[in-house]
């Protein structure tokens, strides 16, 4: 049976709301639908910041303490606006939709202390659109012994299916962490974090130049690559893992280049990135023949520039130019689980967060 999905994503990156409409039975993609997003304003981030800083020490996952109650708050809402902006914008009703899914904003991810922890209040959220919501997907994964994450891996293999490259493939999501979903035919789906995405990089521009991000890569192009600094990095027991295996988005934090021109520190962060990426490749069954880049990261042409130069021959192709919506790959994936989640499908699998069997997840609210 053919589902009618919308997913909901809120990334690490903190910048907001993704939306994306999806039609599928959960195995594959029949049709895409339109996608939208709804920005954080500066206070709602600033707000999601000091969530995160705040939910470090949280006793437990539904615990709400301090200022985690108004900013889950502010989650929701955000999320209702989003769908509603949507869904009046195309001219859609909440009847068309059989099922929302819901990621909410991760403000914790310890999962080594059995410890997921997304804020946003599905309950709400269904009553406030009239359409049921799946929520809590990471937690069933994380208590059978999962790393939680990655999720998209699953659908990174479902949009995999119908593309002509040469395999190995891998499919890198670009973050404020990074993930890659690795895909030989039909049979072998590995997955894993591989380190930092754009939130080093983001906090970098947003400290020292006062900008959200480095816009196409543009800072990073006139910098110079401190490449001790990233050979030093990289001895981090994390890059010697083998996957599965993910990180929380602050994990890298401790890492600074608050002495290098500010140029140079972005270039120097973007190379982290492009290299944190490279290392997974010797752990990797084979060496992938394609790499498809997507998440905002793939709107950074530096990065871009640095993946191909590291991971050649192998092809480096940004994921719009293959027809897929970069930005909206992660809102999809939510709606394509949901639908996943509703069948009682895997959502994750032992090469792809570790969890003993495969495993389905996700709790559905009512409106
Ligand atoms: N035009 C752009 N140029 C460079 N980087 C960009 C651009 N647009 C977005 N980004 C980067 O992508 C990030 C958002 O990526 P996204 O895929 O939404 O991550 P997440 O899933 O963690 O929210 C931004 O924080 C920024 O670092
Ligand atoms: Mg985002």
């Amino acid at each position: 049976m053919m589902l009618t999905a919308i997913g909901l994503m809120s990334g690490t990156s903190l910048d907001g709301v993704d939306v994306a409409l999806i039609e599928t039975d959960g195995r594959q993609v029949r049709a895409f639908g339109p996608s939208g997003y709804r920005p954080y304003s500066e206070m709602e981030r600033r707000m999601l910041r000091q969530a995160l800083y705040e939910a470090v020490n949280l006793p437990q996952r539904d615990a709400r303490p301090g200022i985690l109650r108004e900013a889950e708050h502010v989650v929701t809402l955000a999320h209702a606006e989003a769908v509603a902006a949507f869904t009046a914008q195309h001219r859609i009703s909440a009847q068309e939709i059989d099922i929302v899914g819901f990621h909410g904003q991760t403000v914790l991810h310890r999962p080594e202390r059995g410890m997921t922890v997304q804020i946003g209040d599905a309950a709400a959220l269904a009553k406030s659109i009239h359409i049921p919501v799946m929520h809590d997907f990471r937690a069933a994964d994380v208590a059978a012994g999962g790393q939680g994450a990655p999720f998209v891996p699953v659908y990174h293999r479902a949009l995999a299916q119908s593309l002509e490259r040469e395999g190995p493939i891998v499919v890198v999501n670009i973050g404020g962490v990074s993930n890659i979903t690795y895909i030989d035919g039909t049979d072998t789906l590995i997955a894993c974090d591989t380190g930092p995405g754009n939130a080093l990089l983001d906090d970098h521009m947003y400290r020292i130049l006062n900008q959200r991000f480095d816009t196409a890569g543009q800072t990073a192009a006139q910098g110079k690559v401190d490449d001790a600094w990233i050979r030093r990095a990289l001895t981090l027991p994390f890059f010697a893992k083998r996957p599965p295996k993910s990180l929380d988005r602050n994990d890298f934090a401790a890492l600074k280049v608050d002495g290098m021109a500010p140029a140079d520190g972005a270039a120097t962060l973007t190379a982290f990135t492009a290299a944190s990426i490279t290392r997974i490749v010797p752990l990797l069954p084979k060496v992938p023949k394609s790499w498809i880049v997507a998440g905002g990261g793939a709107r950074n042409l530096t990065m871009l520039r640095m993946l191909r130069d590291r991971l050649y021959p192998a092809t480096v192709e940004a994921a719009d130019g293959l027809g897929w919506a970069s930005d909206a790959i992660e809102a999809q994936a939510f709606g394509f689980l949901a639908a996943r989640g509703l069948k009682g499908l895997p959502l994750s699998y032992p090469a792809t967060t570790g969890v003993p069997i495969p495993m389905t997840g996700g709790v559905i609210a009512r409106p």
